[in-house]
């Protein structure tokens, strides 16, 4: 799924992620998957070719967005989930540890610049995030909802 680059660029593309209950969240969410589609064109773009000096600096300057912007997102949800005693807590947050550590790994190909540009390679972050938001985000939506929130 999402292996095609046409489907990641489609205006509606935000329309594959869930609801998940919460505004200010799908907010976040959706500018969470509109830097893993500008990551996946900057990346597509390298396949086959040897990433130019400009090339290398885009990555850096998208990929520190996306770390930033993931952590800053990730901490909002846990807190959230924190201050309201979310029973799935634990689990969730061991999930959103392991993504970072994949991210800081990747960072840090980048920051050396080893990386493969394969069709993987472009793809990783919105994989991960739709899969994320839509099965493992999406089981709080009804929790958050009997909070009130909305
Ligand atoms: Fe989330
Ligand atoms: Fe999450």
């Amino acid at each position: 799924m999402f292996k095609k680059k046409s489907e990641l660029t489609t205006p509606g593309a935000h329309c594959l992620l869930k609801d998940v209950g919460v505004n200010a969240i799908n907010r976040q969410h959706l500018r969470l998957a509109t830097y893993a589609i500008e990551f996946n064109q900057i990346a597509d773009e390298l396949i086959g070719r040897e990433p130019t000096n400009q090339d290398w600096r885009k990555m850096d300057a998208v990929f520190s967005r996306v770390m930033r912007y993931v952590e800053t997102h990730f901490r909002e949800e846990e807190e959230l989930m924190r201050e309201h005693g979310y029973p799935g807590f634990d689990s969730h947050k061991r999930l959103h540890d392991r993504f970072i550590e994949d991210l800081v790994k990747v960072q840090s190909q980048i920051n050396n610049r080893k990386v493969a540009f394969k069709k993987k390679f472009g793809t990783m972050l919105w994989d991960w995030l739709i899969h994320h938001i839509n099965e493992e985000d999406y089981k709080y939506r009804q929790f958050f909802r009997d909070k009130g929130l909305t």
